[in-house]
């Protein structure tokens, strides 16, 4: 790590000695693998919305080939994606400490992809969308879709077993967290020794709390982010970096591998 300073070595320290460490990630760290994040400016078909405006259950409802159609676009810009050096890091750094949690906000499966199991997906996956009224699992066509390269509307599959629309798999604004998966990610926050946050901008509510919980429970915390956020002054150390250089840095700092 260049300029290795005080607040580095503690981080350092700490994760050796951590018998609990959790890592919560956001669309910052697919950023590498070419996934746009939110705050990124949106193209093609989706240049004029903004992509919250367009992960609501009222959007949805709207107009769904809009919404289908743009999930289908970002499946596609997922499947196409590769897990980058980050992701790769964070698998790596699971072999290392005792008890390890991955938590993400991002619903795409590159951290499994890049071998990190029992991720804890906050915000669904892409790849699991639901009847929206029976809530059974729809299953996507081997084939990948093909789209434009700027995207296209879409119209929404139906349930095979009630006929009605198929939604996407995730969690939208306004909707609740899976309940399991957020209980199980706030303990492992509350109890955690080390907690890093990585490539999020820390807007979205309650994931963003988490890192709060963790302070709260006495952990040392990291944020690894290119730019500012609100955890700058809060956490034991904001790292400033993307998370494919400063991650597998930190990983071959502490344990003295690559
Ligand atoms: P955002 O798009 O809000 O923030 C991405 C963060 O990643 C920003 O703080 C960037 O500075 C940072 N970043 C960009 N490139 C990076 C890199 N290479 N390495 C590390 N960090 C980088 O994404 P999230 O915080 O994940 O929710 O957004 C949280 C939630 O808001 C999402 O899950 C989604 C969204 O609207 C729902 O859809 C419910």
């Amino acid at each position: 790590m260049n300029a290795v300073n005080a607040v580095v070595r503690t981080i350092i320290n700490s994760l050796r000695e951590a018998r609990r460490v959790v890592v919560l990630t956001g669309a910052g760290v697919s950023a590498e693998s070419g996934v746009p994040t939110f705050r990124d400016k949106q193209t093609g078909l989706w240049e004029h919305f903004d992509a919250a405006q367009l992960a609501t259950p009222s959007a949805f409802q709207r107009d769904p080939a809009l919404v289908w159609g743009w999930y289908e676009w970002r499946r596609a810009t997922v499947l196409a994606a590769q897990p980058n050096a980050g992701h790769r890091a964070l698998a790596a750094m699971a072999d290392h400490v005792p008890q390890f949690t991955l938590i993400t906000q991002n619903v795409d499966d590159l951290h499994e992809r890049a071998g990190s199991p029992h991720v804890l997906h906050l915000h669904g996956e892409l790849a699991r969308p639901y009847c929206e009224a029976c809530r059974r699992s729809y299953v996507f066509p081997i084939r990948a879709p093909k789209l434009p390269p700027g995207g296209a509307r879409i119209e929404p599959p139906c349930c095979e077993v009630c006929g009605a629309r198929i939604r996407p798999g995730v969690v939208w604004f306004g909707e609740a967290l899976p309940e399991l998966t957020w209980l199980a990610a706030r303990e492992a926050a509350k109890q955690c020794d080390v907690f890093l946050c990585c490539g999020t901008s820390a807007l979205v509510q309650p994931a963003a709390s988490l890192t709060h919980v963790a302070i709260d429970g006495g952990a040392v915390t990291v944020q690894v982010n290119p730019n500012p956020t609100d955890l700058d002054t809060s956490v034991t150390a904001a790292i400033r970096g993307t998370s494919g250089t400063v991650l597998p840095q930190l990983v071959a700092e502490t344990w003295g591998v690559k």
